[in-house]
């Protein structure tokens, strides 16, 4: 029986019927694309979430969180969000999962008795919270996965991202994109996945890290700014996409906006507020940079792909704001250094981690030297994550 199984046994005294494990996520480039309706690079890593659930019969929802060391009873008749988040967490895709049923035309009601009779759940995981890995799409992808199971609801792995991301949304608060849950969800070993958030068609592309490591650098800063910022700019991009459409009505999103229209519409020469003319002009330029990018990694064009995660932080840090002194410290302490070939910082911004491609031989080399400098400048321990690609959310024994 897994590690989790018996958590679960502990806490309710009976075996569970399933248990499932679910990744957290790095993103190779593509930052903040992913509400523009642009393109990500995520792959799912050897970091995730474990769930352990079993029905009840009285309508209510029991939840032991362990490393928290927390428990939670709700019912499942008046699911609201909740005081504590990481309840929001599991709640919010349940409810997701009910209302998706509830509303389906032909809805199968035994389905819903089914579900509504409540569960008893158990989750523990391994990955840093506020590291910008996405912890909370794990969770919320591991959930609804277990109860997708349990119930034999059905959903596709699409369908339970979406319903996890509009969880996220409405329970947890953050207007997020869809990356983090999709990435949990679809990954593949050893395979990155370009998402086009438009059509959301997406495809594997092998990633051969025979002469790389994925090395993560953890900042260890969690701004309280972060969800609140991050709001702003998705409102950013929206106003500029308004003051295009009153010339271009047929333009719904950044991804449909070229280089020419932001420079005319939006730039120094209009009366657009500054800050929403950088944050499109970062935007347009990064859906760009995405498919050049994956055009790099189908010929094995490395240096040339690092090169662009470089850029991307560049417009990060200076036109879309999101970086921190921290982040941007990490990345200028690699940029000159011939053994790492792109380095940029990942996930929303304002602390968590830099990713950085650095060549295998020098590894150790390139950490102790970063470690020494970041711990100089900050007073902090840097900590590193080597990652491995692994397979997204799925049941475990
Ligand atoms: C967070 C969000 C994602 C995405 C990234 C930035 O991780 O949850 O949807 O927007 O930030 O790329």
């Amino acid at each position: 029986m897994s590690a989790i199984s018996n958590h679960f046994f502990t806490h309710f005294n009976y075996n569970p019927s399933l248990a499932v494990q679910s990744p957290g996520r790095i993103n190779l480039i593509g930052e903040h694309t992913d509400y523009n309706n642009g393109f990500v690079l995520p792959a799912a890593i050897d970091k995730y979430v474990q769930v352990a659930i079993g029905k009840r019969t009285d309508g209510n929802i029991h939840m032991a969180a362990i490393d928290l060391n927390k428990i939670a009873t709700v019912s499942i008749q008046n699911l609201k969000p909740h005081s504590s988040q990481w309840v929001n967490y599991i709640i919010g895709v349940v409810y997701q999962a009910i209302h998706t049923i509830a509303s389906s035309k032909n809805h199968n009601s035994t389905q819903l008795e089914a579900i509504n009779k409540g569960f008893d759940i158990c989750i523990k995981g391994n990955i840093p919270s506020g590291a910008g890995l996405s912890s909370s799409a794990a969770v919320e992808c591991a959930v609804l996965f277990a109860i997708n199971e349990l119930y034999e609801l059905q959903f596709t792995k699409m369908e339970m991202a979406l319903m996890a991301q509009k969880a996220e949304n409405d329970f947890a608060g953050v207007q997020c994109g869809l990356m983090d849950m999709f990435a949990s969800i679809h990954g593949q070993k050893n395979k990155v996945i370009l998402l086009d958030c438009a059509s959301l068609d997406f495809h594997y592309y092998p990633l051969d890290l025979t002469d790389y490591s994925i090395v993560l650098f953890d900042t260890q800063i969690k701004h309280a700014l972060a969800s609140s910022e991050y709001n702003t700019r998705r409102q950013e991009c929206e106003q500029g996409v308004q003051r295009i459409q009153q010339m271009h009505p047929l333009v719904k999103t950044l991804r449909d906006v070229t280089m020419e229209q932001v420079e005319t519409y939006l730039g120094p020469s209009t009366d657009t507020p500054p800050n929403i003319y950088k944050r499109c002009k970062y935007m347009v330029a990064e859906i760009l940079r995405v498919q050049a990018a994956v055009k790099d990694l189908e010929v094995g064009a490395m240096q040339a792909f690092g090169k662009k995660m470089f850029e991307t932080h560049e417009g990060l840090s200076k036109m879309y704001e999101v970086s921190c002194p921290e982040l941007d410290f990490l990345v200028e302490a690699v940029k000159d250094n011939e053994n790492v070939i792109g380095a940029r910082m990942m996930g929303a911004g304002f602390g968590g981690c830099t990713i950085n491609i650095i060549k295998k031989a020098a590894l150790d080399a390139v950490t102790q030297k970063v470690a020494a400098s970041y711990a100089k400048q900050t007073n902090k321990e840097l900590v590193v994550y080597v990652n491995s690609i692994e397979e997204g959310t799925h049941l475990i024994k």
